[in-house]
C-alpha cells in the first residue's frame, strides 16, 4: 500500500520571531519545486513564532503544527496552550507526547491519551510520539514500552481517529544524538507498530496510518531510511532549523 510521506520539522525551543519567519520564507523558496501531491511537509515552530509562521505559510501547502498542548480549551492553566488556540492561529496538527515532554514535563501515557482525544474533538491531527531509551533498549523492552505507549496512548479512539492520525517512532538514545536508528532497526520497530495497528483496527486501516522515524534524520540517511517498507517519512529536529538541510530531507524522500 502506497502511503503518502511526510516530513516535519520540530523546531523545538529555538529561533526568535523574525528568525522563525525567516526559515520559514526559506523552506518555502527551496521546497517550491516539491509537488506537495507527493509529499507532505510540515513544521512546528514554538508557539510565540506560530502566529507569524502562520502568516508566513497562508496560501502554501506547508502545513503547522504545535509542539504539544493542554487537554482542556480554556481555563486556569499557567503557561499552558490549548487545542483551540493551535487551531485558531492555523494549525491542522499538533505533535504529542514527544519524548522530551514525557521526560522533562512529567508527560505519561495518560496525559497522552487526553491530549490525542482532545485534538481529535477539536479537528487536530495528531502526530504521536513514542520510544524507547537506551536502558530500555539494552534490556530488551523497546516492544513492551511501544506496546504500553500505543495501548494506553490510543485508549479509546475509534478506528477512524487511529487511522487517520499518525504516529512516529523516536528512540530517545537517537534524539539530538547525531546517533540515528539503522534503517533495519528502526524498520523492525516500524513494523512492530503496524502490526500492532493492524490487529487494532484491521488490515486495510492499519497499513494506511503514517509512522515517521525521528532520531537525528539528516539529509544523508533520510533516503535508507526512507526506502524501508514501514517507514513513512520523518520526523526531524536539529536539521529542521536550517532551509537548506531541511528541504534536502523533503526532496530525498521522494
Ligand atoms: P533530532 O530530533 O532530529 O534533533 O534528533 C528529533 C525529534 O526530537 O523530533
Amino acid at each position: 500500500m502506497k502511503r503518502k510521506p511526510m516530513i516535519a520539522g520540530n523546531w523545538k525551543m529555538h529561533l526568535t520571531t523574525s528568525e522563525a519567519r525567516a526559515l520559514a520564507e526559506g523552506i518555502l523558496k527551496q521546497t517550491s519545486d516539491v509537488n506537495t501531491g507527493e509529499i507532505d511537509i510540515l513544521i512546528a515552530p514554538p508557539y510565540t513564532s506560530l502566529a507569524a509562521v502562520s502568516g508566513t505559510l497562508a496560501s502554501s501547502p506547508v502545513l503547522l503544527a504545535g509542539q504539544n498542548m493542554h487537554w482542556e480549551e480554556s481555563g486556569a492553566f499557567t503557561g499552558e496552550i490549548s487545542p483551540l488556540m493551535l487551531k485558531d492561529v492555523g494549525c491542522t496538527h499538533a505533535i504529542i507526547g514527544h519524548s522530551e515532554r514525557r521526560q522533562y514535563f512529567n508527560e505519561t501515557n495518560e496525559t497522552v491519551n487526553k491530549k490525542l482525544h482532545a485534538a481529535f474533538s477539536h479537528g487536530l491531527i495528531p502526530i504521536m510520539c513514542v520510544g524507547e531509551s537506551l536502558e530500555q533498549r539494552e534490556g530488551r523492552q523497546t516492544f513492551s514500552i511501544i506496546q504500553e505507549e500505543l495501548e494506553k496512548g490510543l485508549d479509546g479512539l475509534t478506528s477512524e481517529q487511529v487511522q487517520s492520525m499518525i504516529l512516529a517512532y523516536e528512540p530517545i538514545w537517537a534524539i539530538g544524538t547525531g546517533k540515528t536508528a539503522s534503517p533495519e532497526q528502526a524498520e523492525e520497530v516500524h513494523k512492530f507498530i503496524r502490526g500492532w495497528l493492524i490487529s487494532r483496527i484491521g488490515n486495510e486501516s492499519g497499513r494506511a496510518v503514517r509512522i515517521l522515524y525521528g532520531g537525528s534524520v539528516k539529509p544523508d540517511n533520510i533516503e535508507g531510511l526512507m526506502a524501508k517498507e514501514n517507514i513513512d517519512g520523518g520526523l526531524v529536529g536539529g536539521a529542521s532549523l536550517k532551509a537548506d538541510s531541511f528541504s534536502q530531507i523533503v526532496k530525498r524522500s521522494l
